[in-house]
């Protein structure tokens, strides 16, 4: 046990040494009616998830590989908010605990000195209109030293370890994760969405910027000018169009 001061988040908490996937573990428990806030830690991912069918690599006892199931009663074109909320817990966390200064870039990775740090994946489960639950997987790169990554990678992914110049207790950061995220998911439960927007908002570094956002469909290039209530990343292409952007990669 983590000892931990939250109430829901981390009530049942699953620890493993290897899996494929947290969030593979997460969706049978989920289905399974596992309770609001459970969690699933391990160790190591042989099969570690991505967004768009990417892999994570997840290598043993370096990282933070969790994820968690949530149940909040809110409609399936909102669950994109938790992915903005938990990015928002993580960045405070890091904050706290190493004193570095990360940034979000939207929707969900963490970057610290312009290098990426954490991944975020949220999945849904849902009826026709109605959220069952909802399972953010969360990956940190902790204690990796700089020789673990290939060339290629060292100049777009980092660890909070590299950054901070020291090894870091990483449960010590678990429970902080989690106390962040419990206090900002009840807060919307409570307040909606627009006070974790503006965090949000304080945190982000596209947002004003010209970016090109590679969507399945194709690239649009223009200014972020922010996200909707829904979390969603709105782009003013050069003819004045703003378009509304669910899913896509962003280049700064
Ligand atoms: C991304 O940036 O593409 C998201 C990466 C999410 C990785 C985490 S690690 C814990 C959980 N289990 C997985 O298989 N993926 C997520």
């Amino acid at each position: 046990r983590l000892g931990l001061p939250t109430k829901v988040l981390g009530r049942d908490i699953h620890y493993e040494e290897t899996v494929d996937s947290t969030q593979k573990i997460a969706h049978r428990l989920a289905n399974e009616d596992a309770p609001e806030g459970t969690i699933i830690i391990a160790e190591e991912q042989l099969l570690g998830r991505g967004r768009m069918d990417r892999r994570w690599h997840s290598p043993k006892y370096t990282g933070i590989w969790m994820s968690v199931i949530l149940r909040p009663n809110i409609p399936p074109p909102k669950a994109p908010q938790l992915t903005l909320i938990t990015a928002v817990a993580v960045v405070q966390a890091i904050e706290d605990f190493t004193g570095l200064s990360p940034q979000i870039k939207w929707p969900n990775d963490i970057l610290i000195n312009g290098k990426k740090v954490t991944g975020i994946l949220t999945e849904l489960q849902a009826d026709a209109d109605r959220i069952t639950s909802i399972i953010i997987g969360i990956g940190i790169n902790v204690n990796q030293k700089v020789e673990e990554y290939p060339e290629d990678l060292r100049a777009i992914a980092t660890s909070l370890s590299i950054e901070c110049d020291k090894k870091l207790q990483r449960a010590d950061l678990i429970k902080l994760i989690l106390q962040k995220l419990e206090q900002l998911y009840f807060l919307y439960l409570e307040k909606g969405f627009y006070p974790i927007k503006l965090l949000w908002e304080s945190y982000a570094i596209s947002i004003g910027k010209y970016i090109t956002a590679r969507t399945i469909t194709g690239s649009i290039h223009g200014k972020a000018l922010g996200i909707t209530e829904d979390g969603v990343l709105k782009v003013e292409d050069d003819s004045g169009k703003v378009h509304h952007i669910y899913s896509a990669d962003i280049e700064l």
